[in-house]
């Protein structure tokens, strides 16, 4: 159980945290919080502002590989697996690895990648519909903070339970007051975040005794 960056190969993403803030209203959070269209290709207010396969998640499958020692023929999961470019990547970094994906958005699986059909479920991190200990590592991120603190809790408990101390989450927090306050004004979706003092009891009441990484916004 360590902290750990496995996504430190990403480019950084230029945020303008100024117009998030501007054109965030009740709305627009309501519309955001569906995981629907506008949220993936609509416009940034609402999330992502048009989310693409661009391969920026090979460098990332790749490092994930090596850290969980993946071999082909066994099997990860990405819980929040989006449109599942990290699914796709992952197969395309470890040919013969068995990848999966489980998001709550059915527009994003129905946007998926073609190469990982009949790869990703429809379904909630709280409850994932798989046997105990089934994965050789389950992946996910910026997913489980979308969950009030007990469904977080669940959330962690169904991680561990699928790969007992084999997994990896990334979540929201901030180190410093100035930088919760920036991720106030930026936050569409997250229901729960912390200081990573939170976040580690939280992970000891779930039990979870997989890795982790956090998502700070910075300016
Ligand atoms: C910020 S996106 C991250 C997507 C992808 N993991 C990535 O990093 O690009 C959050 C994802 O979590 C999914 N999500 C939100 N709540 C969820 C839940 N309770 N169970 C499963 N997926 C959820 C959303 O649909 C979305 O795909």
């Amino acid at each position: 159980m360590a902290e750990v960056n496995l996504l430190r190969s990403l480019p950084r993403t230029k945020r303008n945290i100024d117009a998030r803030s501007a054109a965030k209203d009740p709305a627009v959070v309501a519309i955001a919080n569906e995981f629907g269209a506008e949220d993936w290709d609509g416009d940034r207010k609402y999330g992502y502002g048009g989310y693409r396969y661009d391969g920026r998640w090979r460098s990332v499958a790749r490092d994930m590989t090596a850290h969980f020692g993946l071999k082909p023929g066994m099997r990860v999961l990405d819980v929040g697996c989006g449109k599942g470019f990290l699914v796709k990547d992952f197969m395309i970094e470890c040919p013969g690895l068995e990848a999966f994906g489980l998001d709550i958005s059915l527009y994003a699986i129905e946007h998926a990648e073609p190469e990982v059909a009949g790869r990703l479920r429809l379904g909630n991190a709280t409850s994932l519909p798989f046997p105990d200990a089934s994965f050789d590592a389950v992946v996910s991120i910026n997913t489980i903070h979308n969950l009030e603190r007990p469904g977080v809790i669940r959330a962690l408990r169904e991680i561990e339970r699928l790969a007992p101390g084999r997994a990896f989450v990334q979540v929201d927090a901030y180190h410093t007051p100035e930088q919760r306050e920036l991720f106030l004004r930026w936050v569409l979706t997250a229901k729960f975040h912390d200081y990573p003092s939170g976040w580690l009891g939280v992970f000891e009441e779930a039990g979870y005794t997989g890795d982790w990484s956090w998502t700070v916004l910075e300016r």
